[in-house]
């Protein structure tokens, strides 16, 4: 990767710098070599603060929960993860961007998946796509990386299938599932996944897939012994506080932080003290 930026995030850290974006066969080459560090974004200033410090950006269906307040990713529609992903790519110069395909728009057929996965490729200007499923969708993943759509795979616990999991809970708890998720992720790989992200699973499975796998396992509470690991970026920042997995670190608390500023914010404009002379047009006339 040429990448001739050494310090500093956001926008003005890369003007008039010669940056190219981390490829997906760049990234896949990562397997087994220094962790790959991987974040979501879903909007263009987020974008901008994470991209001098992450190898790829993920436009995660997680959005539907993270900024939409839905109770599920399961409501979330193509048009939002193509608005989100364009958004994204707008804000980020060198990261590998990787767009969710959302419920409902790549199960039905392999036709489908492909008109939905171009859709995202040509609107949003992303590198891959990335999808949920295990051996049921490796056909699907072929096809699409057969026909130039660069597929991540996503196994484990798959947020999309809430209704028919039952919940959120760690897979992988007894053999047979636990050989299953391993299954799941060889057969996704061979299928031509660039790459695949196991969340949610025992640790040994962690530990097992990314053994097994040929191409770099990106992990969300699966071990740190993956190629990999990605987090909800306000999950690390303490902006998403409906529930907090116990695979997650808070990094920061701004979640606190705007809270307070909003109470001065609210306190001053009450008390008469904002806007001050420094923030108005013109000088007042005194009253009186
Ligand atoms: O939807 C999402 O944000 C994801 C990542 C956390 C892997 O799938």
């Amino acid at each position: 990767m040429s990448v001739h930026v050494t310090s500093g995030p956001g926008p003005a850290a890369t003007e008039g710098a010669t940056i190219k974006r981390l490829s997906v066969p760049e990234f896949a080459a990562r397997k087994g070599a220094e962790p790959l560090v991987c974040l979501t974004a879903y909007t263009t200033p987020m974008a901008q603060r994470l991209d001098g410090h992450v190898d790829l950006l993920m436009v995660g269906d997680s959005l539907g929960m993270v900024l939409y307040g839905f109770d599920s990713t399961l409501p979330v529609t193509l048009e939002m993860m193509i608005q989100h992903g364009a958004a994204v790519c707008r804000g980020s110069k060198r990261a590998l961007v990787v767009v969710d395909m959302p419920f409902g728009s790549y199960q039905e057929s392999h036709e489908q998946a492909f008109r939905s996965a171009a859709r995202i490729i040509k609107e949003t200007g992303c590198q891959a796509v990335k999808l949920e499923g295990g051996r049921e969708m490796a056909d699907t993943v072929a096809f699409l990386t057969r026909r130039g759509i660069p597929v991540m795979g996503h196994v484990g616990l798959m947020p999309q299938s809430v209704n028919t999991l039952g919940g959120y809970r760690a897979r992988g708890r007894g053999d047979q599932e636990a050989a299953g998720v391993v299954a799941d992720a060889v057969a996704i790989a061979e299928a031509g996944a660039f790459s695949v992200v196991l969340e949610g699973v025992m640790a040994q499975i962690g530990q097992a897939v990314t053994a097994r796998v040929p191409v770099p396992v990106i992990g969300i509470g699966a071990s740190a012994a993956c190629d990999g690991q990605v987090l909800v970026a306000e999950d690390i920042l303490g902006l998403f506080s409906t529930f907090k997995p116990r695979f997650v670190k808070r990094y920061a608390e701004l979640g606190a932080e705007i809270e307070e500023a909003a109470a001065r914010y609210a306190a001053e404009v009450r008390g008469r003290s904002f806007p001050g002379p420094e923030h108005i047009f013109g000088a007042m006339k005194k009253h009186g």
